[in-house]
């Protein structure tokens, strides 16, 4: 991502905050695993998103109209005994030259310098409750400038929550956003064609999980966007699965739902396949109808629609089909009144889709649920889990459990789906898997 894209979005918000106010928000942590190990890091969404700065220890503040500048980064100073054991970090002067902040100072200076920032402005955007350190300091800051006030400066009389206006930012997605999501998409892709290319019965659900992650490393990218699930036979109807460890089994058939991060973008794909190849009658009966509810669900992402109106239109096909094949019994709009259909779709229709596979940006606006705009990215992933105990089913249907999930960007004229390379009618599985 060019920093241009970053400054687009820091000037935006800034037009948002207003002169007068201030915005701070702080970078993730690194987390101890154990001892001298560290997990993976991962940078908060938000700070990144207007930053680009991958390091953690940091401090991003927005001063709209500061004269000396309005964007301040606190960061690590640059250490050359840090850089020798754990690699490069950006420095105060990194921090400047390339990450284009105005100003940078060590964030070991931060109380000495940010109440300064504080005096005289009158609200305080950021994200409130989120970082308990944070919270605390602030307020301390806040309690220092009061103090002062007989010499005449004053301290911020409001604390606004940041993400409000973040977050609405972040529900749109750019060009350049969409450019690294159609990439996370198309490895996304790749590796679900290459699970069900090497899925035979006998091999272990790590194994395939093994052949996925190849894939997403193949192409670059290390990131998982959430730990894959790949859920043989009734696994698949514990909705995160990720213990990833029994056989498959021929006759049974594998849920897999795995995606990856491509620069802090993510990709969500399941994909639901016979072991062996081969639907059963029964697999193919329920099958078919959740890929009738996908599709009737991805009809209704248009924009102007609103957003449950797709998961009201795949909770009429399930039931409708599920009356048909005897899974539930009664007058169709009756049941779908008494949520019947939940015992076995109990999960709602997709989510917002961005830096975060649950992405962020509201649902519902002053109540209602809100429009579909182009640019907004969301899941569509009708599934049905039928328990292997469930009794009031007949036999057959029992521990089947299928899920279809697809990434969609609303466009003016309708939508586009993202991960359409992965094979997902009964004959294309079927003639792929067979082909292997
Ligand atoms: N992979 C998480 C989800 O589908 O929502
Ligand atoms: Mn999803
Ligand atoms: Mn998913």
């Amino acid at each position: 991502m060019k920093q241009q894209e970053f400054k687009r979005r820091r000037k935006a918000l800034m037009r948002q905050i207003g002169h007068g106010n201030i915005a701070l928000i702080a970078s993730a942590s690194s987390q101890i695993r154990n001892r001298d190990v560290e997990y993976p890091f991962r940078q908060d969404s938000d700070f990144y998103y207007l930053t680009g700065f991958n390091e953690a220890d940091a401090l991003a503040v927005f001063i709209p109209g500061r004269e000396q500048g309005e964007y301040i980064l606190f960061c690590r100073e640059f250490d050359p005994t840090k850089a020798l054991w754990e690699g490069a970090h950006a420095g105060l002067e990194g921090a400047t030259e390339h990450f284009e902040a105005d100003d940078a100072f060590p964030i070991d200076d931060l109380d000495d310098i940010l109440p300064g920032m504080l005096e005289n402005k009158a609200k305080v955007f950021y994200p409130m409750g989120r970082d308990s350190v944070l919270d605390h300091k602030l307020l301390e800051w806040i309690n220092h400038i009061r103090k002062q006030s007989r010499s005449g400066v004053n301290a911020p009389g409001e604390l606004v929550s940041l993400e409000h206006i973040l977050h609405e930012m972040r529900l749109f997605k750019s060009a350049a956003e969409l450019k690294l999501m159609r990439i996370a998409a198309k490895v996304s892709a790749a590796a679900h064609i290459r699970a069900m290319q090497m899925c035979k019965a006998g091999l272990y659900e790590y194994q395939i999980e093994g052949e996925i992650v190849h894939e997403f490393y193949r192409h670059g990218l290390r990131h998982v966007a959430y730990p894959s699930i790949v859920a043989g036979g009734a696994n698949a109807c514990v909705l995160h699965y990720t213990e990833n460890k029994d056989k498959l089994k021929k006759g049974d058939l594998l849920l897999i739902d795995a995606g990856v991060e491509c620069d802090h973008y993510a990709a969500d794909i399941t994909r639901t396949f016979p072991v062996s190849g081969k639907f059963s009658p029964a697999q193919k009966q329920l099958y078919q109808l959740v890929l009738d509810a996908q599709a009737a669900a991805l009809e209704q992402i248009q924009p102007g629609l609103p957003w449950n109106q797709a998961h009201d239109a795949s909770v009429e096909v399930l039931t409708r089909g599920l009356v048909k094949l005897g899974l539930l019994s009664g007058n169709v709009k009756t049941l779908i009144k008494n949520e019947k259909y939940k015992q076995f779709y109990m999960h709602r229709i997709g989510h917002w889709l961005g830096m975060d596979v649950h992405d962020v940006g509201d649902y519902k606006v002053d109540n209602h649920w809100r429009e579909l705009e182009p640019g907004m990215v969301l899941t569509v992933e009708p599934g049905l889990y039928i328990p292997a105990d469930c009794q009031s089913v007949e036999e057959k249907w029992r521990g089947i459990g299928i899920r279809i999930e697809d990434d969609v960007v609303v466009t003016k004229n309708g939508h586009d789906v993202l991960t359409a390379d992965v094979p997902k009618t009964i004959e294309e599985i079927e003639q792929l898997m067979q082909a292997t």
